[in-house]
């Protein structure tokens, strides 16, 4: 299915609580240059990521992600799926992948592996063609506005057509910077893992064009910081 945003829809429509979970190197980076090494936390930060996942309705990231490949978004084992239908929450979380241009890799295992539904956020710019072929992969395509995705209104249609109360988003840094620029990330847990990659062209925790000065940078309140065996869990809110 095929949806067309009310993007002059009411702005002040409440949209869901947005979380960025993302693993970071020493030197901030989210994966090496070559992207070849993008997973790096421990298997107690994969927990912990699950155990973040548990608490949401959906689970969001950037198509340069789902193309990775062995990224499913999903809830994770057993465990992590009692956990959620113990608070109130569907078994399975919504997946969702931002594409504004809609090349995201469609035969990306994120597809192939079909046990919640698969939403695509993008905007008109992909051809007739390819929306069909989006819509084929997925359960729904939600064009969000006509060349920029619209991120506010997407996320206002999730909270009242998709009940989402409670979204996560795991990158990467194109997908998180349009979320900071458009002031829409309430909390940041970011797990501080011992490697430093460099690269200037190395992904980091948001990339995409900067702010120019201090005072247009986000800022938010360290509110916890644990330290296990060689990585820290850190946890930032909206001051
Ligand atoms: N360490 C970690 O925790 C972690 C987590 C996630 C990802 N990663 C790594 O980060 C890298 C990917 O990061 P990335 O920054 O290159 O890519 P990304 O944010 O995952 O994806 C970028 C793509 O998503 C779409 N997109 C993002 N924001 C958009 C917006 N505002 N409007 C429209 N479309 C938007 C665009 O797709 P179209 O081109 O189709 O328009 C864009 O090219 C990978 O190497 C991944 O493995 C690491």
């Amino acid at each position: 299915m095929i949806v067309r945003l009310d993007l002059s829809g009411n702005t002040t429509t409440p949209r869901p609580f947005v979380l960025v979970a993302m693993a970071l190197s020493a030197d901030g980076k989210i994966a090496t240059s070559n992207r070849v090494v993008h997973t790096f936390g421990s298997p107690r930060d994969l927990a912990h990521l699950y155990a973040l996942r548990a608490t949401a309705d959906a689970v969001l990231c950037g198509a340069r992600t789902v193309d990775t490949g062995d990224v499913h978004l999903g809830p994770g084992p057993a465990c992590y799926r009692r956990q959620r239908l113990a608070h109130g929450l569907a078994e399975c979380n919504l997946r969702i992948v931002a594409s504004g241009s809609g090349s995201v890799r469609l035969d990306a295992p994120f597809f192939t592996r079909r046990f919640s539904p698969i939403l695509i956020l993008t905007t008109e710019r992909p051809g007739r063609r390819r929306l069909i072929e989006l819509e084929r992969a997925a359960d729904v395509v939600a064009l969000c506005g006509r060349t920029k995705l619209d991120l506010a209104a997407a996320l206002r249609w999730l909270q009242t057509d998709w009940h989402v109360n409670r979204l996560v988003c795991e990158g990467g840094g194109q997908l998180n910077a349009a979320l900071f620029a458009a002031n829409l990330v309430d909390e940041i847990q970011l797990t501080l893992c011992p490697f430093v990659f460099g690269g200037r062209h190395a992904p980091t925790l948001a990339d995409g064009l900067g702010v120019p000065r201090l005072a247009q940078a986000r800022s938010f309140q360290l509110r916890a910081i644990r330290r296990v065996r060689n990585e820290a869990y850190c946890v930032y809110t909206r001051p």
